[in-house]
């Protein structure tokens, strides 16, 4: 029975994940109702009628976080900028470093706009990952990167929201861990609605030409 709960739960997890890829391979550049649109049918769920609100498959939402310089912060802190969101933490060997280059990438290829532009790196290893960690590994990468902690629930609530998946495994003897997680970076809007998402290798340039086409659209 476990065991049937545990292979209905990869298969949900790997169809989420194959679902995910086939929309950002698809390549940048549509809207996120577009995006939301391909979204729901993937899925299998029926569009909504026009000009209705949305598609009830909302990623993103309310956060409540301390930044790295201890600080509390919600969504409505970044509100007026566009959010790049990656979830990750500091001790992760491989992936979290290449995509937070490719984010810091982005930003320098985003020159002045940048400046509109918050990228936020969630940890999903509160536990080791404080306000002082964070700081010291974001900066590595640029100094405008901002780290996220809180607690083990406000991180669940806030990786729930963003439909980011993530585990805590064990490694080894002891007390070592890693987490195993999602790896997409979400591009929200000035007014906290989702706009657009990449899957992990997804090239900087591309990232920065789907901000500045929206930035050139809303002004
Ligand atoms: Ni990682």
């Amino acid at each position: 029975m476990l065991r049937a709960i545990r292979w209905t739960a990869l298969g949900l997890i790997v169809f989420l994940m194959a679902g995910w890829l086939a929309l950002s391979v698809a390549g940048p550049g549509p809207s996120g109702r577009a995006l939301e649109a391909r979204l729901a049918s993937f899925l299998g769920l029926s569009p909504p009628q026009a000009g209705s609100a949305g598609f009830g498959l909302g990623i993103g939402g309310p956060f409540r976080l301390t930044d790295d310089s201890g600080r509390t912060v919600t969504d409505a802190s970044f509100r007026g900028r566009w959010m790049l969101v990656y979830f990750g933490y500091t001790s992760c060997p491989d992936v979290c470093p290449t995509e937070l280059a490719t984010v810091a990438a982005a930003l320098h290829d985003l020159g002045a706009d940048a400046d509109r532009v918050a990228a936020l790196f969630i940890t999903v290893d509160p536990a080791r990952d404080t306000p002082k960690v964070l700081a010291a590994y974001v900066r590595l990468f640029d100094r405008r990167l901002i780290g996220l902690t809180g607690t083990p629930a406000q991180i669940a609530a806030t990786a729930r929201a963003y439909r980011a998946y993530y585990q805590k495994v064990a490694s080894g003897d002891g007390n070592a861990y890693h987490m195993d997680h999602s790896s997409f970076i979400y591009l929200m809007g000035p007014d906290g609605g989702f706009e657009d998402l990449f899957s992990s290798g997804t090239r900087a340039a591309d990232i920065a030409a789907s901000i500045r086409s929206r930035i050139a659209r809303s002004s």
